[in-house]
């Protein structure tokens, strides 16, 4: 069966945080975060992991898009940009993991990449916790190049 890329339309927004739910256990900084600290703001990290998601698709929805096989989500990409800064920022991607290994995410952050191109733009950024092995495989498969490591701390107020 073969994958489809389309942008994103708001109707698609609970599928992509029902795949971001399925796929981020284990690579989420918020996760992390709860681990040692405990629910924030009586929400756990599900609930802000899937609001990022809302947000992204709010702020550029026109950055945003799905990969459909048979008509059924089954990967999805965010972007944010800069535009003065000339970058675009790949913001969230994941790949439901029956799908995963058949070069959907590469296509996806292609398609992102062609979309950072058209608008102009000149460089483009990505982050991943320093154990997600199938990020920073597929990151650097695509052509990014390690820039440094930054270090997340946090502490209960
Ligand atoms: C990361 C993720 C999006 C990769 O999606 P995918 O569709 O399986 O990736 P692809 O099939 O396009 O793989 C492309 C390349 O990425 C690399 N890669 C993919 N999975 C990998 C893994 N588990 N370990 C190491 N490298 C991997 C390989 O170089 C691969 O190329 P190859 O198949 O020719 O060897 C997917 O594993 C996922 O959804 N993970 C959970 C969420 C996440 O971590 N998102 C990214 C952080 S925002």
């Amino acid at each position: 069966m073969s994958i489809v890329i389309r942008p994103f339309r708001p109707a698609d927004l609970p599928h992509l945080q029902e795949i971001t739910l399925a796929a981020f256990p284990g690579v989420s900084l918020d996760q992390s975060i709860e681990e040692k600290f405990g629910e924030q703001n009586g929400h756990d990290w599900r609930w802000r992991k899937a609001r990022h998601i809302e947000l992204e698709t709010i702020a550029n929805p026109a950055g945003a898009f799905v990969a459909e096989e048979a008509g059924r989500i089954v990967a999805y990409i965010t972007t944010t940009l800069d535009r003065a800064n000339g970058s675009g920022r790949i913001a969230n991607l994941a790949v439901f993991a029956e799908l995963r290994g058949r070069g959907v995410g590469r296509q996806l952050i292609q398609h992102a990449l062609a979309w950072f191109r058209g608008e102009g733009l000149s460089y483009a950024l990505i982050e991943s916790m320093s154990h997600n092995e199938a990020g920073r495989g597929l990151y650097t498969s695509v052509g990014f190049q390690e820039i440094g490591q930054l270090v997340h701390y946090a502490m209960k107020l």
